[in-house]
């Protein structure tokens, strides 16, 4: 099993996936500075990851504070502030500094700071723990999603799968989101091939999806981002599943640039899209897509490919990291709770009951 995270002995543990598979590089952290850097670089990445290094990176900001207890709510408002400004698209950030931020508020202003320390290290491990364990509900309703939607196929001929973007072990610590659903359909002898969009510019599923895949035997084959339009042409892709950082009110879902286009493609050739995605990653504060903050990057990570200059210094460039891909082509929503199929602003609410 990859260890995408840990936290011993207050210390953070993180395989820098920045430069997987090429290099495995497990890096262990006591500064809360290098952890938030690491959020930043994309070392650690994926919504539901991104959470979990959020929560644990505010409690080694609380571990190396020295000041004075009257210093201690500046320094923790800061603490916060500036985990929030590490990546502001996907929401289980903001979801893991708002738990970290009810237990500070609920009566531990007047404790120690080891007791400080010690209830938000354990509410950091349970987000770690929960989205472990939803990893394997979403599993479990998105099989049974799949086997619905296409049980007429399946009588007849395994599936193959489009995935964007890297949404398994790598970026949950668990099985995966949509990964995660992709795995078990494969052991359940659903899938024929994954067929991996490579997600450009970082290629996260060129280098890690496919890194995964490997690990696990599941046989796959990647494409350039552009070309899933002309494979669903060809009726060499059966369904798409992918992750998602934000999901709105309506289902509009932002998810790595490059998912919207699948999904568009996939909707005009009659081809199920699904989303997978823990309900930790839905902000039903926000009425729909055109709300959701989309982080902009680096130009450069444009104009090179891995330290490699090709386009000039000074060619202008949009850099957008996520895309919304519109709920009305997203066939169904699979989530720890259930699967959500259309009806997105009706269904939404009660996965908060
Ligand atoms: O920029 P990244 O690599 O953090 O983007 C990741 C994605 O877009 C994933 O699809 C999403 O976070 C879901 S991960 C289970």
């Amino acid at each position: 099993m990859i260890d995408a995270i840990s936290f011993e002995n207050g210390t953070l543990g993180y395989l820098d996936q920045r430069f997987l598979p090429l290099k495995e590089e497990y890096i262990k952290t006591k500064d809360h500075q290098e952890a938030i850097e690491a959020i930043k670089t994309l070392a650690v990445r994926g919504a539901p990851l991104i959470g979990v290094a959020a929560g644990y990176t505010v409690v080694l900001g609380i571990n190396s504070f020295t000041g004075s207890k009257e210093e201690f709510p500046a320094f923790f408002e800061r603490l916060i502030a500036d985990v929030e400004a590490s990546r502001p698209t996907a929401v289980n950030l903001f979801f893991a500094t708002a738990r970290m931020k009810e237990i500070y508020e609920s009566g531990f202003e007047n404790s120690s700071l080891e007791e400080l320390f010690a209830a938000m290290r354990d509410a950091a491990r349970k987000i770690h723990d929960d989205e472990i364990e939803n990893c394997e509900r979403m599993a479990r309703h998105g099989v049974e999603l799949i086997r619905r939607d296409l049980g007429e196929t399946l009588k007849t001929r395994k599936l193959n799968v489009l995935t964007h973007c890297n949404t398994g072990t790598l970026a949950t610590g668990g099985s995966g989101t949509a990964l995660g659903v992709i795995k078990q359909a494969w052991k359940e002898g659903v899938i024929e091939k994954v067929i991996t969009a490579e997600s450009r510019p970082l290629l996260q599923g060129l280098r890690l999806t496919a890194w995964e895949l490997e690990q696990e035997n599941i046989p796959f084959f990647s494409i350039s981002d552009s070309s899933s339009a002309f494979l669903m042409q060809k009726g060499m892709i059966d369904f798409g599943i992918v992750g998602a950082d934000r999901i709105a009110a309506n289902g509009d879902t932002a998810n790595k640039i490059g998912t919207c286009a699948h999904a568009i493609s996939a909707h005009h050739h009659g081809i199920p899209f699904y989303i997978a995605a823990p309900v930790s990653t839905i902000d039903i504060t926000i009425d729909d897509g055109t709300q959701i903050p989309i982080e902009e990057r680096d130009a450069d990570e444009l104009r090179t490919i891995f330290g490699t200059q090709v386009a000039t210094p000074t060619t202008p460039v949009i850099n957008y990291a996520f895309d919304v891909t519109p709920g009305e082509f997203i066939r169904g929503i699979v989530t720890d709770k259930k699967a959500v199929v259309g009806n997105y602003r009706e269904e939404l609410p009660g996965l908060f009951a």
